[in-house]
């Protein structure tokens, strides 16, 4: 049965989406590195009508010292959404939801940070949700990557991160909150491009064994589209090839 105030249709006649995109076309993305000057790293990105802002610290010495690891780096990630950032106002603090976001943006994390060349320090990543329209632990982590690469912290690689779905039975790149609440599956995907390596995969929803290898295959597709974007703003920030 159809929600109360649902869209009839997701995909338009002519095959385009609500918002005029293509199926496999991403929101437009605005990327800026190192906005904030008290962080030893920043990032900001507007994806849609998403916009979030990064931080980094560190590394730094870790406290409380018995949080310290003798041979390697303590990642900890904070995801936090402010309470004017979606149409209801959230309730201020953590809960559930941003508890996990929190815990899948740091796994994203930990495979790409070099943290065995920081024994005993401590990586903070602050990911803060300024407003939210779908995709943000995407979105956050795209530009808490960016962050990080600011801070100077050594990574194998970007990590990238789009979500792909379905809305009316067809899969498609990057969806907005209307897509999200009214399709059937929404899929997030980070990954470090230039290796291949996927570094986070969730799945709200269901796709048959075919539409799961196509979304695979769409949501690399743009992190590759995001991982230029990333390098471009990178560039911009700090020049050279
Ligand atoms: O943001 P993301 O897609 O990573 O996570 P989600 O849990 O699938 O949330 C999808 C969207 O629902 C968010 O981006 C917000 O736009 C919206 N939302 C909301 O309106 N109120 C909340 N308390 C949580 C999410």
């Amino acid at each position: 049965m159809a929600k109360v105030g649902a869209p009839e249709k997701l995909i338009t006649k002519d095959g385009l989406r609500l918002d005029g995109r293509r199926l496999d076309e991403p929101r437009p993305v605005k990327l800026e590195v190192g906005i904030l000057k008290r962080a030893d790293g920043s990032a900001y990105i507007e994806q849609g009508r998403n916009k979030i802002l990064a931080a980094v610290y560190g590394p730094r010495e870790l406290h409380p010292r018995h949080l310290q690891k003798p041979d390697t780096a303590l990642v900890r990630c904070r995801y936090n959404m402010s309470p004017f950032s979606v149409p209801e106002r959230r309730r201020p603090g953590p809960d559930r939801r941003t508890i996990e976001i929190s815990k899948v943006a740091r796994e994203a994390f930990e495979q790409a940070i070099f943290a065995e060349h920081y024994p005993r320090a401590g990586i903070d990543i602050f990911i803060e949700v300024l407003e939210a329209d779908a995709g943000t632990r995407c979105a956050g982590i795209t530009a808490a990557s960016l962050a990080l690469a600011d801070a100077g912290i050594p990574m194998k690689d970007l990590v990238s991160a789009i979500a792909v779905g379905k809305i009316d039975g067809q899969v498609v790149l990057d969806l907005t909150g209307i897509e999200d609440n009214y399709g059937q599956t929404d899929m997030p995907v980070a990954m470090m491009p230039r290796r291949n390596e996927i570094t986070l995969l969730q799945m709200d929803g269901h796709f048959t064994s075919e539409e799961f290898e196509q979304a695979l295959e769409l949501a690399i597709k743009g992190c590759k589209i995001l991982y230029e974007k990333q390098r471009e703003a990178l560039k911009t920030k700090y020049g050279g090839p």
